[in-house]
């Protein structure tokens, strides 16, 4: 992500950088007072970051491989989106005119043919929910000890070229 990022700025953009980790964010309760208000009703953390993402004109998201799926940081801001979700296909109301691009950067630790398999169906249809389609990934297989990226100059190049390109994509 500081890759793609450095990439990123270097053609331009301006960016925002958000660590899940260091937010306070409830899992979604399920609810539904988004089915009257169009937002997330629990007030905590989320509701700045549910800002951030209906004014950006594109999203990259990284989040390491936890058993086949997201990581729990991830997956909790994800279904906290399921305001938009409701507000596309219930309030027939989009979180943006435009499909916005998107990127997911990820790694595991093992190196199957089927490593990211689930995470990328969670992955497009989250992007769909906050109106964002899915560009370019990077997906590293074989990556375990922190660090251990950073001996990957080939992926960390595709990491800066993609955000170099990601930049002359969106339009504003
Ligand atoms: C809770 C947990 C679950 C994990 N599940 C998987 C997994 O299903 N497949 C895999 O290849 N690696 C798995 N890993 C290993 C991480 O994907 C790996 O250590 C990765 O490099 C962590 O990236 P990070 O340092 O950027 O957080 C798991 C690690 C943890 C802590």
């Amino acid at each position: 992500m500081d890759e793609l990022t450095r990439g990123a700025e270097e053609a331009g953009a301006r960016v925002e950088r958000v660590y899940l980790r260091k937010l306070t964010i409830s899992p979604c309760l399920e609810i539904y007072g988004c089915m009257d208000t169009g937002r997330c009703v629990i007030r905590d953390d989320f509701q700045y970051l549910y800002e951030q993402i209906v004014s950006t004109h594109a999203v990259a998201l990284a989040s390491p491989i936890f058993f086949y799926t997201v990581s729990s940081h991830t997956k909790i801001m994800m279904d906290r989106c399921q305001a938009a979700f409701v507000n596309k296909y219930c309030r027939k109301e989009r979180m943006s005119e435009n499909m916005r691009p998107g990127i997911f950067l990820s790694v595991g630790a093992t190196t199957g043919k089927l490593l990211f398999d689930g995470v990328l169906l969670s992955i497009r249809y989250f992007f769909d929910a906050i109106d964002v389609e899915l560009k370019d990934t990077v997906l590293v297989r074989g990556v375990d000890e922190k660090g251990a990226i950073r001996r990957r100059p080939d992926t960390l190049q595709e990491a800066f070229d993609i955000g170099l390109r990601l930049r002359k994509t969106i339009s504003a």
